[in-house]
């Protein structure tokens, strides 16, 4: 008996003692004390040796004895996951790497902005589907099958559903938010929408819109134009002059696009403006009564405008990217370039 305790004070000495440096020391430690075959387990098996009146006490050793030793084990653990050595290898006065943070999408800079300037002014956003039906896309917006004016916007249908298809345009939101019924109405509607072209440098067959409606009682053109003169100026700055020239959309009446003085050239004439001075970059007009009506307003009271505008257009000017294609390439080096609030 007395010898073992000589032994057990020899391997705690042992023990304290002990500081590994490496992985492998460490190892062959819990080997020598923890292992099945190691000391630890050895001295309790001495157990059987000693006499009853003294197992009590002999076992109060053996269990700090195995305390300290899986203390100690415990201690120096992480030199397990290398943890010891890559710390002692690390160059504290490196510089840091830096963190690659991403950077929003040039088309989601320029849609973020346009929201925030029609909100300012009371706009809500709204948005909808992007498979459609018929009646959304086109019927109730004053186009009823074999229209000519469905030509316009070549559309992309669902084989397996001959009423649906994908968006030609976010109008559609404009006619959900109207069959909703809630007035006085003023929503922008941003979102994805779908045309069958063929993809070049400025056009894809798919694209991004804001559209806009306004819907309430004395509603005007002067409202439309001063609506739009705030938005551009807020956009582009005081400095850009703005036209209205006639147009036609089935939906409004009358109906214009809205050019802007050349931003590139401020109109002078350059390739972007066709050495015209101008670009064009939006559609909008007066509510057509006949979309109200299908709609369940009541025409005679109610009047309202409305407005388009392709996003991808928009920032192609604002920071003069030549190609369309770009937006849709994900290629880094393009991305990249668009840091921050504009
Ligand atoms: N929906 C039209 C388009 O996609 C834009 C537009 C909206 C024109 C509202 C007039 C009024 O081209």
């Amino acid at each position: 008996m007395e010898q073992i305790v000589q032994q057990i004070a020899a391997y705690t000495q042992e023990i304290q003692a002990f500081e590994p440096k490496t992985a492998e020391e460490l190892e062959q430690y819990r080997i020598k004390f923890l292992g099945s075959k190691g000391i630890v387990k050895a001295m309790f098996g001495e157990m059987k040796q000693v006499p009853n009146e003294r197992k009590k006490e002999f076992g109060q050793v053996l269990n700090s004895f195995k305390q300290l030793a899986e203390e100690k084990y415990a201690q120096f653990e992480e030199l397990k996951n290398g943890a010891g050595e890559a710390q002692a290898a690390v160059d504290f006065s490196l510089p840091a790497e830096l963190h690659r943070l991403g950077t929003r999408h040039p088309i989601s800079l320029v849609r973020n902005k346009i929201i925030h300037i029609f909100e300012r002014l009371g706009f809500t956003v709204a948005e909808g589907p992007e498979i459609e039906d018929d009646w959304h896309n086109f019927t109730a917006l004053n186009l009823p099958e074999n229209h000519p004016a469905r030509d316009m916007q070549d559309t992309f249908y669902i084989s397996k559903h001959p009423d649906w298809l994908l968006r030609t345009h976010t109008s559609s939101v404009q006619v959900r938010t109207m069959e909703a019924g809630k007035l006085p109405i003023r929503v922008i509607c941003p979102g994805r929408v779908y045309r069958n072209e063929t993809i070049s440098a400025r056009a894809h067959c798919f694209f991004h819109q804001v559209e806009g409606l306004y819907i309430d009682e004395n509603v005007s053109f002067a409202d439309l134009k001063q609506t739009l003169y705030h938005f551009v100026k807020e956009l582009f700055g005081e400095d850009v002059r703005i036209r209205f020239r006639p147009s036609y959309f089935p939906f409004t009446e009358p109906s214009a696009e809205m050019d802007i003085s050349c931003i590139i050239c401020g109109g002078e004439g350059c390739s972007v403006c066709k050495h015209t001075g101008w670009v064009e970059i939006l559609g909008c007009g007066m509510v057509h009564p006949k979309v109200l009506e299908n709609c369940g307003i009541d025409p005679e009271k109610y009047t309202g405008f409305a407005f388009g505008m392709g996003i991808e257009r928009i920032t192609m000017l604002k920071y003069q990217i030549k190609d369309l294609r770009l937006f849709s390439e994900n290629d880094t080096r393009f991305l990249e370039q668009f840091t921050g609030a504009i």
